[in-house]
């Protein structure tokens, strides 16, 4: 794959620096993170060598596996892992130690059942202390926060993807990880900081 035929996203590149932003705070003590979706691998592309103190682990469906790849290979870093297959829904919580997790853009893509199922085994995977950062766009107490994501939720839900959830909803879902931070992000989004109890 040539660097121009390299699938490309605009919104990570928008939304790469107010995320690590986050995360380079966050995840100051961390050792081993997973990154749930990973997408086209730009997000990995541009932590990673930015986290040099914690390996970095990207996961997708294997259909998006050459697509990160490509991003990986411009970043020749040893923290940052190829991408192991990990679709909620259908495979177990991979091994590998992690004491943190990310994701971007994925719980609003996923059915319901799968995001449910994404806050359990990230709940169970995680050992005591460990954090899980969850961005995107969300709801809180049953409301949109913004005209343009009540767009984009009926433009998902006509896709057939599951749409965006309310953080109620994910608190009821996530056992044994407390919400400690909603921070608020640009473009409508926010980042939602888990820890596991
Ligand atoms: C909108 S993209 C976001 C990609 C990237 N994280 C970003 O922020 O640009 C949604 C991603 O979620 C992944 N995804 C969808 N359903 C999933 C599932 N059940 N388990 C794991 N990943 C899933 C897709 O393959 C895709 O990479």
């Amino acid at each position: 794959m040539t660097v121009d035929e390299k699938p490309f996203s605009q919104a990570c590149e928008n939304n790469k620096q107010p995320i690590f932003d986050v995360l380079g705070r966050v995840l100051t003590n961390r050792k081993k993170l997973l990154e749930i979706g990973s997408g086209t691998g730009q997000h990995a592309a541009y932590f990673a060598p930015r986290l040099s103190h914690l390996i970095w682990q990207t996961s997708d469906m294997p259909i998006n596996h050459d697509a990160i790849t490509s991003w990986l290979e411009d970043v020749p870093v040893s923290n940052l892992l190829p991408p192991i297959s990990f679709t909620v829904g259908i495979n177990n919580w991979p091994l590998g130690d992690f004491d943190a997790v990310y994701t971007a853009n994925t719980t609003h893509i996923m059915q319901p059942s799968e995001s449910k199922l994404m806050m359990q085994l990230v709940a169970d995977g995680l050992p005591k202390g460990g954090v899980f950062c969850q961005y995107g766009p969300f709801n809180f107490q049953g409301r949109y926060t913004s005209e343009s994501n009540a767009a984009f939720d009926q433009h998902l839900k006509e896709q057939g993807c599951g749409g965006i959830r309310d953080v109620d909803e994910l608190v009821e879902w996530a056992n044994s990880m407390n919400l400690i931070e909603k921070i608020s992000m640009p473009a409508n989004n926010f980042m939602l900081i888990w820890q596991k109890k």
